[in-house]
């Protein structure tokens, strides 16, 4: 059977019914009486028979199903199938070959099996040289020599949560991103093909679930070690004016000044509440910030606490990481707080000093136009509107983010031994 399981792996659902088929004939010949023996060739037969009709026919079906590029489709015929009986000889008699270097390490005594342990998790049996941690989101053909795969590797990821509804918005947006971004597009509302109206809709990646959030999605499809190669990860909603926005300029003065996270300046209008995020004419990036007086019932409550820091980072409609900041975020983001709400608070958290680290460019600026659409993705429900029951959902994961956050660096440094009141000031 451990055969079956190798030949399953590697060299698809033909090759393993006829290893069942064969292993089965085998032994039934070798054990039974005579007239078992009978019944069991019938059985065999017929097994033989339907593995190979199912072999022959499903490598055929499921390819084409898949609407592959027609260019592919003349190479997917019968030669294709033996060329795949071919290569299962070559790999069943490389397994046979008691002369295998697999073999021979069998033959030495325990000790010399493999024990890595600074191999990921669950990877230390293997030998690290095999060991790929972390991957990406460049994609790749299904021909050729794979190290000439990509023509460039991007260097930066995009990635926003749309709704149909808001295409010709995004279409401005992505256009704003060169060929150095990965685009990767988050559907809540379960619309993809339609998409492919769009030129650059193809080297795109989709991923569609309904009605999730942004923070949803960043949280499962955002790994740190998928989304590794990139230098910057752009997370974005989908109802942002970029006009007066360049990304390659953004990068360059997001190095230059250092930031690990940060936000295009929003253009001042009506839905803006902080004076953080709000774009100043004169300068490149700002740090730091004061917010109207009267806005801090409590100077050492959030979102004066922050501010007091230097640094108040709200509205994070727009946040841009650098790849370490996004490490950092994504273990601290919730997987059932799906708003994100008071997670811009605890960003800071993340990056040391926060206030030379977090900052907002202005020179590259976006508008936010301010379109309701998470919202109505709710249900209703006792009579509330669906925005309704979303706004409150939002409150109540506020409150429980602040409290999980404090009860966790209570608890740290409660076990350092440290007194709690003296070490989460900073
Ligand atoms: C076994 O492998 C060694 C080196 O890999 C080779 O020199 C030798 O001829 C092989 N023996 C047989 C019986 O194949
Ligand atoms: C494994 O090899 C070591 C020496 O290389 C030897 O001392 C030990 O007894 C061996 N263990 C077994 C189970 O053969
Ligand atoms: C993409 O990145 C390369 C290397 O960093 C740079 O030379 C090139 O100008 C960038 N492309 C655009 C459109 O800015
Ligand atoms: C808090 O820290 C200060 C200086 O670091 C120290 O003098 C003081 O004793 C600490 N307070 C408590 C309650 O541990």
């Amino acid at each position: 059977m451990a055969w079956c399981k190798f030949t399953l792996l590697g060299y698809g659902l033909k090759a393993a019914h006829g290893c069942l088929v064969g292993e089965v004939a085998f032994r039934g010949a070798a054990s039974r009486k005579p007239n078992e023996s009978m019944r069991l060739i019938v059985t065999t037969f017929v097994g033989v028979v339907f593995g190979f009709l199912i072999g022959v026919s499903f490598p055929t079906l499921s390819l084409t199903k898949v609407n592959l590029p027609s260019s592919l489709l003349p190479s997917i015929d019968l030669s294709y199938i033996k060329d795949k009986e071919s290569s299962l000889r070559n790999a069943l008699s490389f397994v046979n070959n008691k002369n295998s270097s697999s073999t021979q390490a069998q033959n030495l005594n325990a000790t010399s099996k493999i024990w890595v342990p600074s191999n990921p998790r669950g990877a230390e049996i293997l030998p690290p040289g095999i060991v790929e941690a972390e991957s990406d989101f460049y994609l790749r053909r299904l021909w050729g020599n794979p190290s000439e795969d990509l023509a460039r590797k991007p260097q930066y990821l995009v990635t926003f949560t749309v709704g149909y509804d808001q295409r010709e918005n995004i279409d401005a947006a992505v256009k704003k991103f060169s060929e150095n971004f990965t685009i990767l597009l988050f559907h809540y509302d379960g619309r993809t093909t339609e998409w492919d109206d769009f030129e650059w809709s193809k080297r795109a990646i989709h991923v569609s679930v309904r009605r999730q959030t942004k923070w949803w999605y960043a949280k499962r499809f955002l790994h740190p070690d998928i989304v590794a190669p990139y230098d910057y990860i752009f997370i974005w909603d989908e109802d942002l004016g970029v006009e007066h926005f360049n990304a390659e300029e953004y990068i360059k003065l997001v190095r230059k000044h250092g930031l690990e996270i940060s936000q295009p300046g929003l253009e001042p209008n009506k839905g803006l509440t902080w004076q953080m995020t709000k774009r100043r004419g004169d300068q490149e990036v700002h740090k730091e910030t004061k917010e109207k007086p009267g806005w801090c019932t409590d100077p050492h409550l959030p979102p004066c606490a922050a501010y007091e820091l230097s640094l108040l980072f709200v509205e994070i409609m727009a946040p841009v990481f650098s790849r370490d900041a996004w490490r950092c975020v994504w273990h601290m983001i919730q997987n059932d707080l799906v708003h994100g709400w008071g997670l811009d608070f605890a960003l800071r958290k993340c990056v040391d000093p926060a206030h030379e680290k977090i900052g907002v460019v202005d020179s590259q600026w976006i508008v936010h136009q301010t379109v309701p659409s998470l919202g109505n993705q709710g249900e209703a429900h006792d009579g509330k509107a669906p925005w309704q029951g979303v706004r409150e959902r939002c409150r109540k994961e506020w409150t429980m983010f602040q409290s999980r956050f404090a009860n966790a660096e209570h608890s740290y440094f409660k076990a350092m031994g440290v007194d709690p009141s003296n070490s989460t000031a900073h």
